[in-house]
């Protein structure tokens, strides 16, 4: 690896939330831009709700090239950017961050990474049925990015019916096909995808075991524990599983790319991942 060093040209890229230092990303970035010889370091700001009007100032005065958003500040930041992707737009709510010639512009790679973990793993999604369960800003980000890679079905299932109602309601505008359910309705089409956080503190599954039986394809957004109950039941009934390491990695992959227009490393991307969550 040519690895980096730091003198007057460095770059400098981040992550803000609070709290940050748990974060995967100043690993997984560093290691991307050290790959390609990319002059430039990632590092974590702990930012307070307070601080967030005069961030973009401080960035804009220390140079800042581009950040990740993480909790609580997805939609926070929105007043303070000048421009918004068409997905950000929608979603109102932005995990990425980059310095253009118009000003900083939001976008919201969690969908794609989701999609792109999937092509990744050779799995079309183009014509097929997909429920999703849950309905907070991880269910939003996949569902929308879901119809824009052309599934032909939709189903929402959430433990709050309104709340599923609310994010069909907000993809029926621009899109068609998308229907609601709980978990005692819920079909669990060609593709089950939990996107809520059930199996992280606990051995609950978010969906009914048996209801998997009739499903091609189980993914758990949830990266730790690597395997959920919800992913052991679809392994004890031979059906293909993901769990949510490869959206990790893509939606970082993602924002690598609108920064630096460039093919991002992904599997040097992978292994900081890998090591950093499942060694400690
Ligand atoms: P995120 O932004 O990470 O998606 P969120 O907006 O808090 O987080 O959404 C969490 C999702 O997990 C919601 O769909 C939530 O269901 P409700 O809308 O009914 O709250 C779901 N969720 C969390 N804990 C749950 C539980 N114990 N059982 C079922 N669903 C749960």
């Amino acid at each position: 690896m040519p690895g980096i060093s730091i003198n007057g040209r460095t770059k400098l890229y981040g992550i803000i939330g609070n709290p940050v230092k748990h974060s995967f990303s100043p690993g997984m970035q560093s290691l991307a831009f050290q790959h390609l010889g990319i002059n430039a370091v990632y590092l974590p700001f702990r930012i307070l709700e307070e601080q967030l009007p005069r961030l973009l100032d401080a960035f804009d005065l220390t140079g800042v090239k581009g950040f990740n958003i993480t909790i609580p500040y997805k939609e926070k930041i929105i007043p303070f950017l000048d421009l918004l992707s068409d997905e950000a737009a929608v979603l109102q709510s932005v995990n990425t961050v980059v310095r253009t010639d118009e000003g900083w512009k939001g976008y919201s790679t969690d969908g794609r990474g989701l999609v792109r973990s999937l092509e990744a793993a050779k799995v079309a999604v183009e014509g097929k049925k997909i429920t999703i369960v849950g309905a907070g800003g991880a269910a939003r980000a996949i569902a929308l990015s879901l119809l824009k890679a052309g599934v032909s079905g939709l189903m929402i299932c959430n433990r709050t019916r309104s709340r599923a109602q609310k994010l069909a309601d907000l993809l029926n505008s621009h899109s068609s096909g998308i229907s609601v359910a709980t978990a005692e309705s819920v079909q669990p089409g060609d593709i089950l995808i939990n996107a809520t956080s059930v199996g992280m503190e606990t051995n609950d599954s978010p969906v009914p075991g048996d209801l998997l039986t009739e499903c091609g394809m189980v993914v758990d957004i949830i990266y730790n524990p690597a395997q959920t109950t919800l992913l052991q039941q679809a392994a004890e009934l031979s059906i293909p599983s993901m769990n949510g390491i490869d959206m990790l990695l893509y939606q970082g992959v993602e924002a690598f790319e609108i920064w630096t227009g460039k093919a991002a490393p992904v599997e040097t991307m992978r292994q900081s991942l890998v090591s950093s969550l499942y060694s400690e």
